[in-house]
């Protein structure tokens, strides 16, 4: 089999990218390793920025969004029990966020592929074994089908959307590639439960017993985390204890408590800050986590795998509108630097709100001044609104 571009992997980055592809006349087809309920029920990321809510509604995949999406104007900091409000719109000319899943986004575009007729081929349980000849005008892509069978998928373009597990970015030589990385020496327990969420807007909280998040999946569901060691069970931690420690990192001096309700689901995930450079080799362009991982305080990963979806999309398009490989070659370059500032905003972030066991009281000392310096000062406030609400591709 033979298309113009091997899309490796159906997250957020391959199943965007094959709509985009498909609304501009450029056959795609999606090899995804996992089956459908697989994709579609993996929870994970919850904000969108203004960006990639305006991506899906102009590639048809607007609809339940602007239905069932939560529109948030702010964010809330928690520190020394207060609350303070961050508001994004006055700070950055009008911009918003907005709630809505990424189980939900890839739902949508599942959807919209398999119900659209002459939409590309979307191979759920086909699991892509390398990508050969990167660096030649033939591509191609091995992978395997359910039934143990080997099979050859020839593209002229290949795009690695398969995550930070994937194959993709093996086929980039060593002696071309360096990445950069940081591990933490902390992870964050999430947990959904059923009960409205206990706060209009987002709450951030730093406590000195560790970082709380205070988010939710709709106007019934909440979706919390805590900082706990590497290395936790999630299933060691019993339901009751979990709201416990949630109360006692967000308890203020105003009277606003968190409410509790049965918990449906709790798991681990460890905090990484990882960068692959270059996201590109001859045929071959990474997009999303299979080039970069950030952690996850300040909501980017999603963002960033959407914005590089983009660009690539941008850059075929021209090439088939004009013939020039212009924008291919600067894809690399241009995904990198939205990609940094993002690696900054999530390294800031999470350095500002989480506590180090390895660290000295001077700073939890900083990071409160970091957190004062935000919330009282305009500047400030306005360089957190910006960041948070999103980072302009190229
Ligand atoms: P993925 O969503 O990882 O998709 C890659 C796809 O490729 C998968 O479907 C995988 O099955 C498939 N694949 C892998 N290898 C192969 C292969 N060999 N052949 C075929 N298919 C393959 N971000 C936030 O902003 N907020 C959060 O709260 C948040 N929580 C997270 C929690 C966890 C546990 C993880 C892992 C990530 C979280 N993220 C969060 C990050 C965010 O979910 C990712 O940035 C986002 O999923 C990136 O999308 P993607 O399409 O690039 O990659
Ligand atoms: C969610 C996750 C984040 O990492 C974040 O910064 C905000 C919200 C969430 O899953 O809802």
């Amino acid at each position: 089999t033979k298309t113009t571009v091997g899309i490796l992997g159906a997250g957020p980055a391959g199943l965007l990218l094959a709509r985009l592809l498909f609304v501009a006349g450029i056959d795609c087809v999606v090899l995804e390793a996992k089956d459908r309920a697989y994709v579609e029920h993996r929870q994970r990321a919850g904000i969108l920025e203004q960006g990639t809510v305006d991506a899906l509604r102009e590639c048809g995949a607007g609809a339940r969004l602007d239905k069932e999406g939560l529109v948030h104007h702010g964010i809330e900091f928690l520190f020394n029990k207060e609350r303070h409000p961050v508001g994004f719109p006055e700070l950055t000319g009008g911009r918003t966020v907005m709630i809505y899943a990424q189980t939900e986004v890839c739902k949508d575009l599942i959807e919209l592929q398999v119900s659209t007729p002459g939409a590309p081929p979307l191979l759920f349980e086909t699991h892509a074994l390398g990508v050969d000849g990167a660096n030649t005008p033939t591509p191609s892509i091995r992978y395997q089908t359910k039934d143990g069978a080997q099979h050859v998928l020839q593209c002229e373009y290949v795009v690695g959307c398969d995550g930070f597990w994937g194959v993709a970015r093996n086929a980039i030589p060593d002696e071309l590639s360096k990445t950069y990385e940081r591990t933490y020496p902390f992870s964050w327990l999430g947990i959904l439960a059923d009960v409205p969420p206990s706060n209009e807007d987002l709450i951030y909280a730093r406590h000195p017993r560790g970082f709380t998040l205070l988010s939710m999946r709709s106007p019934t569901v909440s979706r919390n985390y805590i900082q706990v060691p590497n290395d936790t069970d999630a299933q060691a931690w019993a339901d009751e204890e979990i709201w416990d420690e949630i109360e006692r990192r967000t308890e203020t001096t105003d009277g606003w408590k968190v409410e509790r309700g049965p918990i449906t689901q709790k798991s681990v995930t460890p905090m990484r800050s990882y960068v692959h450079e270059p996201m590109s080799y001859g045929r071959l362009f990474l997009a999303g986590d299979a080039a970069h991982i950030v952690p996850p305080t300040g909501a980017k990963g999603l963002n960033l795998a959407v914005g590089d979806v983009i660009t690539f999309a941008n850059a075929i398009k021209h090439k088939v509108a004009t013939g020039s490989d212009e924008k291919l070659q600067k894809y690399s370059d241009n995904c990198l630097r939205r990609v940094w500032q993002a690696e900054r905003f999530s390294y800031d972030m999470t350095n500002m709100l989480h506590t180090d066991p390895n660290e000295s009281e001077f700073v939890d000392k900083l990071q409160i001044a970091r957190l004062t310096r935000i919330v009282n000062n305009k500047n400030a406030a306005t360089d957190t609104a910006l960041a948070y609400t999103g980072f302009p591709l190229d």
